[in-house]
């Protein structure tokens, strides 16, 4: 019988594994063996020669607390001695060595793990012998309301302790058999659809259920046992909830409790949802809290929805729902819009034209006076004695419009508001509110002249084309640049185009210039009207008479300046003439133009004079001082009888001469004339001055006399023949015949001039004819030459003398008297 039990228990070591190192060793012993013991249960892999040793078995932390358990030494197997309880210990870690007797190991240890196979010895049991559960009607069929609890004390996992719930008995069986449900493997105790409508019907129970708890899972058999179920109905709690009005700000402490719900089933866990997310909670009694302040303006409503659940977080009933409203406070001040960019408004525009919107928000509930607005204008005040505002509010709706009092093209103009909730009553929240507004221009003002008149001018005939005549000036009241541009032109006035404009377009200055000679003779006087325009397109009223000017160009005469006939005068003149003398006449280069006066400037000495009409320059006085060779210059000047402010001037120069041979260049020389010498009865006549218009013609009397030189004296007399002639011979009977100069000088009144005659003396024949040589050259004999012709003619005459003495006898053939081609000469000139 042994032998074969061991070969059974054999198949329990499958995990031996022989070897130096030895494997642990596993052993499964049935619990509860009811068989003989010990039971052999495995063969320890021992050495086979080391038997010297002795084996020993000691429990899982090496204390000989080996138990039940043993080896024998003799056969190497491990056995047990008594039957296991898996319930006391379902496993046993032993170890097995083989020691000297001094504990020296000789082999292991050998780890020994003895498992106890568990056998169904074990009841299953309830955690009690009767439940008391509540039921609340409303309970959704399916929805576990109760789990039972049971143990078994067999081995987890296997079917030993695999539970099974199962109602044995319901009772009263009414209004149905089946109320409820068990779910066999969780205990889970649950309303039937037919309970669930049943209970909806009408308040029933309790009910006693009897409950069975069974293992070895749905085998048949098993252990079992049985508790009791005391099922009350409760009436549903769980109804629908009014909304909850919530303050804003409300100033409490938090948690702050607003509402409950209540569940009146057993075993209920509540879960709260807030839509949207909002701070609220709910707490195990069901009590709901709001846990913080709300601000109505971020939400103003909530939707709460609370669940009641069981422990598996599967909701008994419907969601509830509950509104929270949060009611509003007067927290918010009207807020204004961002202040924009100014509005432009064009000058002149009408009353009522719209000017803005305000667009005020007030974030407290709508409808409600925490944002009822009213407006109210404080800026800008009316103006004193103004017919009105120059901007009026509607105090409902914020619209501005321009009112009755007028502005200004330029202004800027703040706008304030004051917006006030609650209607405008005492204690609404305000604010001020800014809008900026421009007044903008237009082209509503014309151009104009700073003056419409001015001074007429005077211009010279001979201004230069291209001369400024004048600058005018203009303005224009608008501001805006574009329309302050002016257009200039002359409208009347200058048809032949005499005048031109120059300006920059948007200086205002205009320059009114000269294009073309001036002509006194065909136009002495220009009246010119200049306008002005704007070159932007006008608005308004008709350009007023500011918009011209008048400018009267008056054209002056030019007379040119006296002109003499000559750049500069000279004279000559001895230093002994009279005073009284004429030095000569200056006269305008035209006799046609306008009657001069004559004056001299700078006549420091007072040696001259001048006559102021004729222009003759006389001797003053005696040239007392004067020096011959000298030069004397006077600056003479003539103006223009008419204008006296026309002059002109020359230089007269005088040069001395020696007293008695200082020609006077007006006088014309005296044609010369020949006389015979010795004296014969015969004279030459002698003019006066030839180059004196007015005496020319012998209105004399002129008297006439030898120049002061001593030899003219002795050799010449000088008799007046009449008024304009005289009578010249010589005074001596015999003067040296040539060419002589004899200075005589006339007188009339207290004038006086010296003029030379050129008289020839020569040799005259019977006739009174000059005689001269042939062969000599033109020209008067001379001195020398007649001295050379004597004594040449008494040499000859010697000769012949000798000639004739020597050859008296020999041959008186030829007869020698004077030359024999003298011929007669005729009047030199
Ligand atoms: C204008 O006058 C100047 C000088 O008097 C003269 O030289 C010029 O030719 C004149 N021009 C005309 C267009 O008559
Ligand atoms: C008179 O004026 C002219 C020109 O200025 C000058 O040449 C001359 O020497 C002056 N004569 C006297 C005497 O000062
Ligand atoms: C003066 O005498 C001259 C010469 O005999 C003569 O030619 C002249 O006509 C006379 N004049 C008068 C005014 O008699």
């Amino acid at each position: 019988m042994v032998p074969a039990r061991l070969c059974l228990l054999c198949l329990f070591i499958p995990q031996a594994f022989p070897g130096a190192q030895p494997a642990e060793v596993y052993v499964d012993v049935p619990e509860n063996y009811g068989g003989n013991f010990p039971l052999y249960l495995t063969k320890l892999p021992l050495p086979r020669k080391e038997t010297e040793g002795q084996i020993v078995l000691s429990g899982d932390s090496g204390v000989a607390a080996e138990g039940p358990f043993a080896v024998d030494p003799e056969s190497g197997f491990l056995l047990v001695t008594r039957a296991l309880d898996r319930e006391e210990q379902a496993e046993y870690q032993l170890q097995v060595t083989l020691e000297t007797e001094d504990g020296r190991v000789l082999w292991g240890p050998q780890h020994v793990l003895v498992h106890v196979k568990d056998e169904n010895d074990q009841v299953p049991r309830f955690s009690q012998a009767i439940y008391k559960v509540q039921l609340s009607q409303g309970t959704r069929p399916g929805v576990p309301f109760f789990f039972l609890e049971a143990s078994d004390g067999d081995a987890p996992g296997t079917a030993n302790s695999d539970l099974r719930f199962h109602i044995l008995n319901q009772a009263p069986s009414q209004p149905s058999a089946d109320m409820f449900q068990l779910e066999p493997q969780l205990g889970a105790l649950a309303l039937s659809p037919e309970g669930s409508t049943s209970l909806d019907q009408a308040l029933e129970g309790p009910y006693q259920l009897l409950v069975q708890v069974k293992d070895m899972g749905d085998q048949a058999s098993g252990h079992q046992a049985t508790a009791t179920i005391d099922v009350s109905i409760v009436e549903n709690t769980w109804v629908p909830l009014d909304p909850v009005h919530l303050a804003e700000n409300l100033q409490v402490p938090y948690p702050h409790h607003v509402a409950q719900v209540h569940w009146s089933g057993g075993d209920v866990h509540y879960h709260l949802e807030s839509q949207p997310l909002g701070p609220f909670d709910v707490d195990k009694e069901g009590k709901l809290y709001v846990t913080r302040e709300l601000d109505r303006e971020a939400q103003a409503e909530y939707l709460l929805r609370v669940r009641a659940q069981n422990t598996r977080g599967e909701d008994y009933a419907e969601t509830l729902e509950l509104h929270v409203v949060v009611m509003d406070e007067n927290d918010n001040m009207p807020v204004c819009p961002p202040r924009g960019p100014a509005i432009s408004i064009p000058e002149l525009s009408p009353p009522g034209t719209k000017v803005a919107k305000l667009l005020v928000e007030d974030a407290d509930a709508p409808g409600s006076p925490n944002s009822h607005i009213v407006y109210r204008l404080l800026s800008p005040e009316p103006e004193e004695g103004a017919e009105g505002r120059a901007f009026e509010l509607d105090s409902t709706s914020g619209s501005v419009t321009l009112g009755a009092a007028p502005l200004q093209a330029g202004q800027n103009i703040l706008l304030q508001v004051l917006v006030t909730d609650l209607g405008g009553a005492e204690g609404g929240l305000s604010s001020t509110c800014e809008i900026a507004v421009t007044i903008t221009d237009i082209n509503d003002h014309a151009p104009e002249f700073t003056t419409s008149q001015i001074e007429p001018l005077s211009l010279p005939e001979d201004t230069e084309p291209g001369t400024l005549v004048t600058t005018l000036m203009a303005t224009d009241a608008d501001l805006e640049p574009a329309f302050r541009l002016m257009d200039f032109a002359i409208e009347a006035g200058d048809v032949e185009g005499t005048f031109g404009l120059d300006w920059e377009p948007d200086s205002g200055r205009v320059q009114l210039r000269l294009l073309k000679n001036l002509s006194y003779e065909a136009a002495p006087s220009h009246k010119l009207v200049v306008v002005v325009r704007s070159v932007a397109e006008p608005v308004g009223p008709d350009p007023g008479p500011g918009a011209t000017v008048t400018v009267t160009v008056l054209v002056e005469r030019v007379v040119p300046p006296p002109q003499l006939d000559q750049e500069s005068y000279e004279a000559s003149v001895p230093v002994s003439t009279p005073a009284g003398s004429l030095l000569l006449t200056i006269r305008p280069s035209d006799p046609m133009s306008s009657p001069l006066r004559f004056s001299l400037v700078n006549d420091s000495e007072g040696w001259l004079c001048i006559e102021e009409v004729s222009g003759e320059v006389h001797i003053a006085r005696p040239l007392q001082g004067a020096q011959p060779g000298d030069m004397y210059t006077v600056l003479v000047e003539a103006q223009d009888a008419d204008e006296p402010t026309l002059s002109t001037s020359a230089n007269l120069v005088i040069h001395f001469l020696k007293a008695p041979s200082a020609p006077t260049p007006t006088l014309a020389p005296v044609p010369s004339r020949h006389l015979c010498t010795p004296r014969q009865d015969r004279g030459v006549v002698v003019g006066g001055p030839r180059g004196d218009p007015d005496l020319a013609g012998g209105h004399g009397p002129y008297s006439f006399a030898l120049g002061p030189n001593p030899t003219a004296q002795r050799d010449w007399r000088l008799r007046a023949l009449n008024g304009s002639h005289a009578y010249l011979t010589l005074g001596l009977h015999w003067v040296e015949p040539r060419e002589h100069v004899v200075p005589i000088v006339v007188s009339h009144h207290d004038l006086v001039w010296q003029i030379q005659v050129r008289v020839i003396v020569c040799r005259c024949n019977v006739e009174g004819q000059c005689m001269r040589k042939v062969g000599r050259m033109k020209g008067m004999p001379t001195k020398l030459s007649a001295v050379g012709i004597l004594v040449g003619t008494l040499i000859a005459i010697g000769i012949f003398l000798i000639l004739i003495f020597t050859h008296l006898t020999l041959a008186r053939k030829k007869d020698l008297d004077q030359p024999v081609d003298s011929v007669p000469l005729k009047a030199a000139v």
